[in-house]
């Protein structure tokens, strides 16, 4: 495409951004919609995050994307968050305001457009989460939007998923979720089948024979499995789930739908399906995976 005194310009804040998929998203997604626009990474040195925010500002970029580790961080320098991505505690996902950015949580409704497209309901679910951190903060605060009969938290650290359980029935008004320690998960019940995700880093890239669980008898319980790992696009995880008779999927989609929600909300447009499976194309191409 054609840059010129008009192109508007995206990016992504993060440190480090270098092994970032997002620009083979975003430059396919403008020029096959024929927008003047172009998206690139932008490596921010610790310690100069809000130089970085209000500078972008300045510089009139349309839109920033925040990875790791600022997508807390980044909230104090912002002009408002909208009430998914406050509730979330985290943004992926910055739109001009009238005096600053407003921050907005994409990978949560990313990862709910993936599921809807791989034929996975939450409602009424038995939702087994496996971590308590950020991600799987995220994840919990999702399924209790969208109406999961039950949510199991199942991590390491008891007191960690026990605060989430508790932040998330408050959320949610109701007595939804429960915290398990990592070593009990023989003892979760062996009549209920769960929809699990998996949030943490274990499986991914280097170390890709790691997984949290490696008991064939736990994944018999599994129906679906997500883990938001998207490299290896195929984690022992995913392999685990599939050998125990269910469904699995990676986070390549969520990162695809991520990227999606974030261009729609900066540029006002709709991406159709047929787009997004160009997009879905040039992000695995980048990733070198076909
Ligand atoms: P993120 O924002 O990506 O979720 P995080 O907030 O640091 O990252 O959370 C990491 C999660 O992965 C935690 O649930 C962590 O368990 P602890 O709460 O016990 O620390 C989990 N995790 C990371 N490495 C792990 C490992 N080797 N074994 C078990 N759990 C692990």
């Amino acid at each position: 495409m054609e840059i010129n005194g008009c192109t508007c310009v995206c990016g992504l804040i993060g440190n480090p951004v270098e092994h970032t998929m997002s620009p083979a998203i975003h430059n396919t997604l403008a020029s096959e919609q024929g927008v003047n626009l172009v998206y690139v990474p932008f490596h921010v040195p610790f310690g100069q995050l809000e130089e970085a925010v209000k500078g972008a500002f300045a510089l009139n970029l349309l839109g920033v994307n925040v990875t790791v580790p600022y997508k807390s961080a980044v909230l104090p320098f912002l002009e408002g968050t909208d009430p998914l991505a406050g509730q979330i505690g985290a943004v992926n996902t910055l739109v001009r305001g009238e005096r600053g950015f407003v921050g907005y949580n994409t990978d949560m409704p990313g990862l709910y457009r993936a599921m809807c497209e791989d034929g996975v309901n939450i409602e009424g679910e038995m939702v087994l989460i496996l971590g308590a951190g950020g991600a799987a903060r995220a994840v919990a605060m999702l399924a209790a939007r969208k109406g999961a009969g039950k949510i199991v938290l199942l991590n390491r650290t008891y007191m960690k998923a026990e605060s989430l359980a508790e932040e998330v029935n408050r959320a949610a008004g109701r007595k939804i979720a429960m915290a398990m320690a990592l070593e009990e998960y023989s003892r979760l019940p062996s009549e209920e089948r769960f929809l699990a995700i998996q949030t943490t880093n274990v499986g991914m890239f280097p170390k890709t024979e790691e997984t949290l669980i490696k008991d064939e008898a736990f994944y018999r319980k599994v129906h679906t499995g997500y883990d938001l790992i998207f490299n290896p696009a195929r984690t022992r995880f995913m392999s685990l789930v599939e050998k125990g008779g269910g469904r699995a999927f990676s986070g390549l989609k969520m990162l695809l739908y991520q990227g999606i929600i974030a261009y729609e909300l900066w540029t006002g447009r709709q991406v159709q399906a047929e787009l997004a499976r160009k997009a879905y194309g040039e992000m695995k191409r980048a990733m070198g995976i076909s």
